[in-house]
């Protein structure tokens, strides 16, 4: 996958180059190019900014810098690119949106910054996404949490001990508890039954203790879900002694 990143701080994601994902660029999974678009800008001061039509507060992207910034970034001509603008009033993101885009072969997200950007700018993307109900400063920290959820998912990135498909939300459910050695650390002990050897008996604990965790905690995520005949009569019989048990 090849991703590129318009914005005026390119240096906000060196993190990208760390951990996972930094391995996974290393390793040729994924290229990670971020751009400057201030360099693009047609005036001789560099600005990228100017005041709002109409008045008001504040500052917005100008159309020009990122238009052109755009136009340099290589693109292929078999997959467009998703084309992403990070916006608070987009899309909400999510695991299925990391799992969608991470089939994608090239991303290419805009950050915005100050009070917004110039509206022509949305003439560019196909998708505009909001990490959250807040605001941040900029669009860099959403584009890197993004990044990291959907580069995490391409097949490869993840060896087989960080697989991803027991994850809370990648099963649709919340992860259940786990632990690891010692057994029993200050009195706190490790449930027996993961510790039994029975793979049968430990695969219906850790099923239960995900659903138990999921109606405590996210009922709404129990609402569309395609469940199993086994987790539909475990949940009736967690909802008969209440989540709290
Ligand atoms: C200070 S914000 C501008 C907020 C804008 N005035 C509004 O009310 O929607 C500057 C930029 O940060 C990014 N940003 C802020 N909050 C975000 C969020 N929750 N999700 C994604 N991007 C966000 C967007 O690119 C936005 O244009």
């Amino acid at each position: 996958m090849r991703i590129d990143i318009l914005t005026i701080f390119p240096e906000m994601f060196s993190p990208l180059n760390q951990s996972m994902i930094g391995k996974a660029q290393e390793r040729g999974l994924v290229e990670i190019h971020s751009h400057d678009f201030r360099e693009f800008a047609d005036n001789k001061q560099r600005h990228v900014d100017d005041m709002p039509y109409g008045g008001g507060q504040g500052m917005l992207l100008m159309a020009q810098p990122i238009f052109d910034c755009f136009a340099s970034i290589p693109k292929s001509d078999q997959k467009p690119p998703r084309v992403i603008l990070l916006d608070p009033a987009g899309v909400q993101f999510d695991q299925s949106k990391a799992e969608e885009l991470s089939q994608e072969e090239q991303l290419i997200f805009i950050c915005g910054h100050y009070e917004g950007f110039d509206e022509r700018i949305k003439t560019l993307v196909t998708d505009e996404i909001s990490l959250g109900d807040y605001i941040l400063t900029g669009g860099e920290l959403a584009a890197s949490v993004m990044i990291d959820a959907t580069v995490r998912l391409i097949p490869a990135v993840l060896g087989r001990e960080e697989s991803h498909l027991d994850d809370s939300y990648s099963s649709g459910l919340l992860e259940y508890p786990q632990y690891t050695r010692p057994e029993d650390f200050r009195g706190m002990k490790v449930p027996e039954v993961l510790m039994s050897g029975h793979h049968e008996n430990i695969r219906k604990w850790r099923l239960t203790e995900s659903l138990k965790k999921t109606l405590q905690r996210r009922p709404d995520l129990l609402e569309n879900q395609d469940l199993s005949d086994e987790a539909k009569s475990i949940l009736i019989d967690l909802k008969k002694i209440g989540p709290q048990n």
